[in-house]
């Protein structure tokens, strides 16, 4: 494969993984990923940026041959995580010259996770620039998006930005730069609510740096290139707010129907009060689409039947789940319906009692919904109504 050249002796040296179904053997992926690799040639000298996943090595490895890259000065780990710093053992092999340029952080974790020898890794601090003699490339720390040891490199003289995980997504192409579809828009928030969201606030932080250079291109690590930063920028800067939506997110399990059936209820009186819902078969449902529904929602009404005496598993899953994703979700309740007895609430409340939500009186119903259940319902769904117009949402 020939290297595609994006910019100025800037050449993308990526591979597409089609056939990769699922990521942290947590999350599907729809369209499978990339894992980026930049090679970035300078008058003196030659550098890459982020390498491969370990799978892939040896087809990145016959790319560098087949593009006659016989030599390399520096191979910049801008992190540890192996599908972008997996292969640098190998390069090393390949290229004994080399060195390793990364922060203190990320250095700690290559010597751990690969067993890279000292004497080949250069640490480099916040700011601090690296020449390749006509180009010179700038190491931006940015920690939290998503490890600690994450960092951005900018090249200077191009105005490009590698900013790694940060703003990517998992998907494929065949032309290397972003067509600003819906399709990528919806693979981006997808990664974002399963990656960057419990950093939402770095996020924030690094959308705005990211942004005030007015970077020409944006060079991710997953996904493809971004020739207009602000489509991604702008899609950062909303997923990443501190306000939701108008949206209830309602994952729920239901054994017997009881529980579905109230969660049909509060969405029918929900969506009358102009109240977005999104409703979520914890069974079948994929939970991409869960986490993409918590980056927006400012209610989660989480429903589940009992089994033996506590929440369904798939529902403790759920939250906790949700806990860890650490959404910007201002409120929750729980409906639930048993058979025979057991506390059905207890531990779905303290999975989600980090994100101190504010939680509406739930409702637990044996068996059947009764008369009396529906006007509880009405009450839930008015509590929302009135949270929702507090954050000026209605
Ligand atoms: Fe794509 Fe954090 O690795």
């Amino acid at each position: 494969m020939k290297f595609k050249e994006i910019k100025n002796s800037i050449y993308y040296c990526g591979l597409n993984d089609c056939d990769r179904k699922i990521f942290d053997e947590l999350i599907p992926l729809e369209c499978g990923t990339s894992y980026n690799s930049y090679l970035v040639k300078g008058s003196e000298k030659i550098a890459l940026i982020d390498t491969m996943y370990p799978p892939k090595t040896q087809e990145y490895l016959k790319n560098l041959d087949e593009n006659n890259i016989t030599h390399v000065d520096y191979i910049i780990a801008n992190h540890g995580e192996q599908d972008h710093s997996g292969s640098i053992p190998a390069l090393l092999e390949k290229y004994p010259e080399a060195v390793v340029v990364t922060n203190a952080v990320c250095k700690g974790n290559i010597k751990e996770m690969l067993l890279v020898d000292d004497s080949k890794i250069k640490v480099i601090a916040n700011d601090e620039e690296l020449s390749l003699g006509d180009k010179t490339l700038k190491f931006i720390l940015a920690p939290g998006v998503h490890w600690p040891d994450t960092m951005f490199t900018y090249i200077k003289e191009d105005n490009v930005i590698c900013t790694c995980d940060f703003l990517g997504a998992h998907y494929t192409f065949d032309d290397v730069f972003a067509d600003d579809s819906k399709e990528l828009e919806h693979s981006a928030k997808r990664y974002y609510a399963e990656i960057m969201m419990p950093f939402r606030a770095m996020c924030k932080k690094y959308t705005k740096l990211v942004s005030d250079l007015k970077p020409d291109m944006i060079l991710p690590s997953h996904g493809p290139i971004y020739k207009n930063p602000d489509f991604i920028l702008d899609l950062y800067s909303d997923w990443s707010a501190d306000e939701g939506k108008n949206l209830v997110l309602m994952p729920y399990v239901s054994m017997y129907g009881s529980t579905e059936e109230m969660i049909d209820y509060l969405k029918e009186k929900l969506e009358k009060k102009n109240i977005s819902v999104k409703k979520f078969d914890i069974v079948t449902g994929d939970l991409g689409d869960l986490a993409m529904g918590l980056v927006d929602a400012t209610t989660i009404v989480l429903g589940s039947s009992m089994v033996l005496a506590g929440p369904h598993p798939m529902a403790f899953n759920i939250a906790y789940l949700a806990g860890i994703l650490r959404p910007k979700a201002k409120c929750a309740t729980f409906v639930g319906s048993y058979g025979w007895g057991g506390n059905l609430f207890g531990k779905l409340g303290e999975m989600l009692a980090g994100l101190k939500l504010d939680v509406i009186q739930p409702l637990l119903v044996k068996g059947k919904v009764k008369e009396e259940d529906y006007k509880k319902l009405d009450e839930m769904v008015e509590q929302i109504y009135e949270k929702h117009k507090s954050l000026n949402l209605l």
